[in-house]
């Protein structure tokens, strides 16, 4: 049975772009904090979960916690279940649960539906108003403007960048041509397509060839380092075939990079309010210590001790500036919206080359984003409260 009517019977009209929902009334904005995915990096984002929701503040937000499965499946878990299940650390996979949740498009006032299935029967009823969505979603399908699309059709704000940046954000190589007709120094590259791979591989081989070695062949669009080979001899054709089809297996559009000297250092970003420039962190610096040789899913999830993470980077204070100043390009490149993370190399000559934007970069408290943030001066959770806030003031649709 499906239930009588399951959709709010107000028709859609002009919105009122004036009013942050909540402010003033004394009724606290509903929060829909999205997290898990389709992507590879489905069980990263169950630890950003962790972090975001131990840490948000439920006198200001009201919390409704939506839990996505692998197989893309919305699902709201009660409780006690979900806290079971964020406490359980080891906890890679969301179960899917039997009460299924998903978004209504194209109403005015955004409700969360309930969908209760059995053998026989579909139930859908109303849950709950939400007045944003916090999308803790990493990789494609989170964080590449999907997600962004669907919510914008939904007409309910969420935090971060809109759909081109998200989108712009997840490519290897859009990112690049963005960056660097905004200036922004960028390294040597080569893209293969899907096509050029399949008619003629040796010719695309021979092309990655002319880079020198090393080189590393990445995915276009994937994150937590998944598909990401370095290869030191490029000219050796069946250790740069095999990386190919190692990348090929994330993204049929492959982008390998001409292997960068340098330290790695990082920058946060953060919208300003209303027409107010992007703010940025303190840098802070990642050094992959270890046997490893780039900073790879290990060092980066698995090993505690193959990674350093310091905050504020000890650089001179004539890079810190560039950095800072790029950070906030590279987020201007992308039209970037709410936040991001820039990421640079920095070479012995002080050259400073931009590596790629994360428009959802790891945010558990000890994530290099608001570990940067708190080196900056603002908390964990009065980060949260300034990007749902953010999120609040800026309208949905084409703005
Ligand atoms: N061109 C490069 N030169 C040197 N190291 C690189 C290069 N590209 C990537 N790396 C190393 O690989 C890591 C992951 O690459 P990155 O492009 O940041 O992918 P992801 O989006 O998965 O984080 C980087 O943090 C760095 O350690
Ligand atoms: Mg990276």
């Amino acid at each position: 049975m499906i239930s009588p009517d399951p959709f709010p019977a107000a028709a859609p009209g002009p919105q009122d772009h004036t009013s942050v929902p909540g402010r003033g009334t004394g009724v606290k904005p509903c929060v829909a904090v999205l997290f898990g995915g389709v992507s590879s990096e489905h069980s990263i984002s169950l630890i950003t979960a962790r972090g975001v929701l131990r840490a948000i503040d439920r006198d200001k937000w009201d919390v409704v916690p939506v839990g996505i499965a692998r197989t893309g499946e919305w699902v709201l878990y009660g409780q006690e279940e979900l806290e079971a299940l964020l406490a359980e650390r080891e906890i890679t996979e969301l179960p899917v649960g039997e009460q299924r949740a998903s978004l209504p498009l194209g109403q005015r006032e955004t409700e969360l539906l309930v969908r209760q299935e059995t053998a026989r029967t579909t139930e859908v009823s109303r849950y709950r108003h939400v007045d944003v969505v916090l999308p803790l979603l990493h990789g494609p399908f989170g964080e590449d403007g999907t997600l962004q699309g669907l919510l914008e059709l939904a007409n309910v704000p969420y935090v971060g960048c809109g759909v081109t940046s998200s989108a712009i954000g997840m490519d290897k190589h859009f990112m690049k041509m963005a960056f660097e007709s905004a200036g922004l120094e960028v390294g040597p590259y080569v893209v293969i397509r899907d096509r050029s791979w399949r008619t003629d591989k040796h010719a695309a081989m021979a092309e990655v060839a002319a880079l020198g070695g090393p080189v590393f062949v990445k995915p276009a669009r994937a994150g937590s380092s998944f598909g990401i080979t370095r290869v030191d001899d490029p000219v050796d054709t069946t250790a740069l075939e095999a990386a190919i089809e190692t990348a090929r297996g994330f993204d049929l559009k492959v982008v390998v990079e001409a292997g960068i000297t340098g330290r790695e250092i990082e920058c946060a970003v953060l919208q300003g309010h209303g027409t107010d420039a992007p703010r940025t962190s303190m840098p802070g610096e990642i050094e992959v210590v270890d046997d490893h040789d780039f900073y790879d899913f290990e060092a980066k999830y698995v090993s505690e001790a193959s990674a350093k993470l310091s905050c504020p980077a000890d650089v001179p204070d004539d890079v810190i500036a560039t950095i800072r100043e790029r950070a906030a390009q590279a987020f201007e490149a992308i039209d970037g919206e709410g936040l991001c993370r820039a990421d640079f190399f920095v070479t012995d000559e002080g050259r400073v080359i931009i590596n790629e934007v994360n428009t959802m970069p790891g945010f558990t408290p000890i994530s290099m984003y608001p570990r940067m943030w708190a080196a900056s001066g603002l908390g964990y959770s009065e980060l949260l409260d300034e990007l749902i806030t953010l999120a609040l003031e800026r309208p949905v649709g084409l703005r």
